[in-house]
């Protein structure tokens, strides 16, 4: 009878998350054995034993069979997964931003070492996003995918519309409850929310996109004018990660903020949810939604990953395989509100058509097309400008 022993990196939120849900789990014969972690003296809830500073005591342990990768940093991350699974061990990981930099090999690693690689507890917490669209969307009638894929940055948005919060006070909220990264910067700016949709990107359409080639912008520079203005137009804003197809051959991708309407599914996911609408051919719209950050919900997620892992699931990456998956393009134009002090930062935004334009002393705003590739030209200029950018449809 199989039986999994497994060796943990990182005991953060989402590793004693797990610690916790497996505790309280029948469904597998699983036992952690040992858990690595950084500080070996730092007071655990949880038998101090179980404890080495060192990885080699998990990776170079026979008895151990999965891993599972939960911590913070990138490059440790990349370092731990690609050594197990070139020691013939197969591997949990919920690292998004490893992942989305290192997918080609991620999937060569697995052909070559004969592995698994699974991280649906990656993107968008308790959501079974990834399987789903590896098993049910394994055809080429999906269109577009769109969701709320950050559940800090939800959770402050939400703080702010629902009950006029403070931005400082949610996100240190958001922060004290478990579900932003140590580096907040990642939630607010919509790095979490773009490294979570290059890796749905590939299990959705089967392109791998380099994040740094890929638009985002976040929640940071929100201002009370671009709430009011959202409030007067019946609109709440929201962190909103999309991925849809151009044509047959094509597909576009960005993170924004946008300024949702109530017709739509996402402009009710509130707190730390998140929800993804997916579009197909013939099937209109579908709508997952759930929770997608903190310990136990995030815990689950990773249980799932080690159950299916445990019957011998791996991704098998379809669509990647596919002869000529479509690639991605950035000539399309996308509706936005842009909010500026400062005509000097306006003059670098290239619009096509303006449809709204309103200026006063305080601040200005115009509601127009730019194209996609122009604002990823300028994305390195943005940090600096004093201004607020969010899409006003899809
Ligand atoms: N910081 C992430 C979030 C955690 O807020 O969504 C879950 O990936």
């Amino acid at each position: 009878m199989k039986k999994l022993t497994i060796g943990l990196f990182g005991f953060g939120t989402v590793g004693q998350g797990l610690y916790t849900v497996l505790q309280n789990s029948k469904t597998v014969d699983a036992q952690i054995k040992r858990i690595c972690i950084k500080n070996k003296d730092k007071k655990r809830s949880v038998d101090a034993h179980l404890f080495t500073a060192n990885a080699a005591d998990i990776l170079d342990d026979p008895e151990i069979n999965l891993v599972v990768e939960l911590i913070d940093n990138a490059n440790d991350a990349y370092a731990i997964v690609k050594g197990a699974m070139q020691r013939g061990k197969s591997v949990v990981s919920g690292n998004k931003t490893m992942l989305a930099f290192h997918l080609q090999e991620m999937i060569e690693l697995q052909q070559r070492h004969n592995v698994a690689l699974l991280y649906d507890a990656s993107a968008c917490g308790s959501i079974p996003v990834i399987r789903n669209l590896e098993e049910y969307y394994d055809n080429d009638l999906l269109t577009s995918l769109t969701g709320i894929l950050n559940g800090s940055s939800n959770y402050i948005l939400t703080k702010i519309f629902q009950e006029g919060d403070t931005y400082t006070h949610a996100l240190k909220e958001a922060q004290d409850l478990g579900f932003a990264e140590s580096n907040p910067t990642f939630d607010v700016d919509g790095f979490d929310s773009l490294y979570k949709l290059v890796i749905l990107t590939l299990h959705a359409f089967g392109t791998i996109v380099n994040p740094n080639e890929v638009f985002n912008f976040g929640i940071s520079n929100l201002q009370p004018c671009d709430i009011q203005f959202a409030r007067e137009k019946g609109r709440r804003i929201k962190l909103v990660a999309r991925v849809g197809k151009v044509n047959n051959d094509t597909i576009t991708l960005y993170v924004m903020p946008r300024m949702l309407t109530p017709d739509l599914y996402i402009y009710g996911v509130e707190d730390e949810y998140n929800g993804v609408v997916i579009r197909g051919k013939y099937y209109d719209k579908q709508f997952m939604f759930g929770k997608g950050a903190g310990a136990l919900p995030t815990g689950s997620a990773v249980l799932s990953d080690i159950t299916a892992q445990f019957h011998d699931y791996r991704y098998e990456y379809k669509k990647y395989n596919e002869p000529t998956p479509p690639h991605y393009v950035t000539n399309n134009e996308v509706e936005v509100y842009l909010r500026y002090n400062n005509s000097k930062d306006f003059e670098q935004f290239v619009f096509t058509e303006i449809f709204e334009k309103y200026s006063s002393k305080e601040y200005s705003y115009v509601i127009g097309k730019i194209p996609l590739c122009n604002l990823l030209s300028i994305k390195h200029l943005i940090p600096k400008m004093d201004i607020f950018l969010a899409t006003m449809r899809s």
